[in-house]
């Protein structure tokens, strides 16, 4: 049997290359954007339901109707700058809108979760290359906004029995090399 895997911001840049992965590797692939930042286009390996990770029936009615076996959440804001002179949108997009997620997961039961957190988390390198262990001292909203989900996520899993892992990855560039994706 195939398994499925709920996308949120699937049509964004490093979530819709993730489509095509999961699509590839087999997975029936379902995406849930608001389109706010992400491009209708992008969404090829699968459906796509626009719909914002805060509008917590929408979500629900998504985990009730695909059951996905695992959450991948790509969907935030994600610009340094904009966070610093805006840190409003970043907390409530990002943390809040998370909070809400995991919660809808909670109440569909749905338990295992993929998230995109971010190397902002890290700050300042105290020592290279920066490595899983490295202490996270984020210097910016952003970074931020993205920490704390982390902890809620560890907090989430000890309590509620949500698995969860958190990707701090680098800035990815580039596109598709079978030309598919920008
Ligand atoms: N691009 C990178 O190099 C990089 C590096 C590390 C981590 N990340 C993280 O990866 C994720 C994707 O980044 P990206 O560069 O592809 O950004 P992006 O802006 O291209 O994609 C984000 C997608 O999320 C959607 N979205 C935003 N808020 C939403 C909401 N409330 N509800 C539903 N959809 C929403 C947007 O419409 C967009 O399609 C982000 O979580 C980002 O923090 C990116």
């Amino acid at each position: 049997m195939k398994k499925t895997v709920l996308v949120t911001g699937g049509a964004g840049y490093v979530g819709s290359h993730c489509c095509k992965a999961f699509a590839t590797a087999g997975w029936n692939v379902v995406t849930l954007d608001n389109l706010s930042r992400g491009w209708r286009d992008a969404v090829r390996w699968g459906p796509l339901v626009e719909c914002d990770i805060r509008n917590s029936t929408g979500v629900r009615a998504v985990l009730d109707t695909y059951k996905p076996d695992l959450v991948a959440h790509f969907a935030a804001l994600a610009y340094v700058g904009e966070s610093v002179a805006d840190p409003a949108i970043y907390y409530d997009n990002n943390t809040r809108g998370t909070l809400a997620l995991l919660e809808s997961m909670r109440a569909a039961g749905c338990s295992r979760v993929l998230f995109s957190s971010t190397c902002a988390s890290y700050g300042v390198p105290k020592h290279t290359p920066i490595d899983e262990t490295h202490p996270q001292a984020p210097i910016n909203p952003y970074g931020w906004s993205k920490m704390i989900i982390e902890r809620m996520l560890e907090d989430f899993g000890r309590a509620y029995e949500m698995s969860s892992v958190s990707l701090r990855y680098f800035n990815a560039a580039g596109c598709d090399p079978d030309g598919e994706l920008g």
